[in-house]
């Protein structure tokens, strides 16, 4: 099939690659000239492992192209899809760049197509599409699908080739049917395909999102509580993910959640709430636990410094919201780092994707091994979950003598630390 990914960002580029994988003729379109240039080079712009791979595999094999053209590539294309961005606005869903996108669409309709939203877009987001691009002229050109898209940065190419379900909503049976023949390889290999409405794919991709956030948000509040009780509560955890209703992912407890759609997500829901007058209180009480968190987690690291964070040299192991991604959209570090910095402290960090991060201040440095990031350190703080950090002989990587370890992972065995004596301090425990 020809399809056309417009925007090329962790979505686009991603699926558009894996379409192409699968033999699709597919081409990816960015308005962002930079992004275009450097994909036709094989360059990608984004951290995310085996993408380079498959890109470079796909555009030998001349099915997956890149272009700046929104109109030639709409116009050769069956299958449309707007992977574009939809960042928060006075805390609902910016729909600007989708509608920008749909009023391209609509002046490119040569034949009939599919205008896929991939984006995570609203209730009401694929009629108000089809709103705009409905015209006399345009009648029995075009269907609007809403397919939510449910990958994991850092694991994005697994995530599309098995995912769990592929969720597509329309009314239209020829539309179904050619989405199916589309996904039909993944559903071989065990992808569930669930064929719903339209407004109800919108709200699966939010209320999916949306209640693993609450996963998230309630272990970290059964941390605190841990934390007075003498409790650990990684054996909390472990001992109610055991029952098959809750299962374990996602009860890790750890900093605030971040990344590019939990805190968007969340706050778009509510407002969703509220446009069909509906209260949706525990996703409100998600938002605002999850926003509290950072400071919480500022507090006590004043507390395990003694309160003397001034003039301190504190150093960042890792600095994005999880581990496989170098996407820093609303991660913990960029409120922690800064609150840090106006209490005195010098920060320094290491992030294992090689990209240095905009901290904008000249006590802020970035370091591209580990042992001389921590080397003068006073406190040490695990930030994200990456693999090498899993296993560090903190003496050997920093000269302080009197240095301490804020784990915010839970990484590493208390045991083990007294054993140590390092001075060792981690989340719920
Ligand atoms: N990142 C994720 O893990 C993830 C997972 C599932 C769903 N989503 C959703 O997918 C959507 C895209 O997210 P993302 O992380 O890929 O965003 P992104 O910011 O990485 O990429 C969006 C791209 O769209 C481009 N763009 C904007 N307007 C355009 C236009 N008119 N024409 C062509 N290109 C245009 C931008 O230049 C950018 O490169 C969002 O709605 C997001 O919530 C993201």
């Amino acid at each position: 099939m020809k399809i056309c990914m417009i925007g090329s960002g962790y979505v686009g580029l991603v699926s558009g690659a894996c379409f192409s994988d699968l033999g699709n003729t597919v081409t990816c379109v960015d308005i962002n000239k930079e992004i275009v240039e450097k994909l036709k080079k094989k360059i990608i712009p984004i951290y995310e492992p085996g993408l380079q791979e498959l890109v470079e595999r796909n555009s030998k094999k001349k099915r997956l192209l890149f272009s700046t053209d929104i109109s030639n590539s709409i116009k050769k294309s069956d299958i449309i899809f707007i992977c574009v961005g939809t960042p928060t606005k006075n805390n609902k869903a910016d729909l600007k760049y989708v509608f920008n996108v749909t009023k391209s669409i609509k002046s490119n309709l040569n034949r009939y197509k599919i205008i896929v939203t991939k984006s995570t877009v609203p209730v009401t987001t694929g009629d108000k599409i089809e709103k705009i691009l409905n015209s006399k002229k345009n009648q029995n050109k075009f269907d609007v699908v809403s397919n939510p898209e449910f990958l994991r940065e850092g694991e994005a190419i697994r995530d599309f080739q098995f995912p769990d379900r592929v969720v597509i909503g329309t009314s239209s049976n020829k539309a179904n049917k050619i989405m199916k023949k589309l996904y039909l390889p993944l559903i071989k290999k065990g992808g569930r395909y669930f064929h719903t409405s339209r407004r109800s794919a919108e709200l699966i991709k939010y209320a999916s999102n949306a209640f693993l956030a609450t996963k998230i948000t309630f272990i970290n509040e059964i941390a605190n509580l841990c934390e007075n009780s003498d409790i650990d509560v990684k054996e909390v955890a472990i001992g109610m993910g055991l029952d098959e209703r809750i299962g374990s992912r996602f009860l890790r407890a750890g900093p605030a959640y971040g990344g590019s759609c939990f805190p968007k997500d969340t706050r778009a829901l509510v407002s969703t709430g509220q446009m069909f007058k509906t209260n949706l209180s525990v996703v409100k009480s998600v938002i605002s636990s999850n926003d509290k968190r950072s400071n919480l987690l500022l507090n006590k690291i004043s507390k395990i410094m003694n309160n003397k964070i001034k003039n301190k040299k504190i150093t960042f192991l890792g600095v994005t919201f999880k581990p496989g991604t170098d996407d820093m959209r609303e991660s913990s570090s960029l409120k922690m780092i800064p609150a840090l910095l106006r209490k005195g402290a010098y920060i320094n960090y290491y992030e294992p994707t090689g990209k240095k991060k905009e901290f904008k201040s000249k006590n802020v440095n970035f370091f591209e091994n580990i042992k001389d990031a921590c080397k003068s350190a006073d406190l040490i703080i695990i930030h994200t979950e990456w693999n090498e950090f899993k296993q560090l002989n903190f003496k050997k990587i920093t000269k302080k003598r009197n240095f301490k370890v804020f784990d915010m992972r839970n990484l590493y065995s208390i045991s083990e630390m007294k054993k140590n004596k390092i001075n060792y301090f981690s989340i719920g425990r």
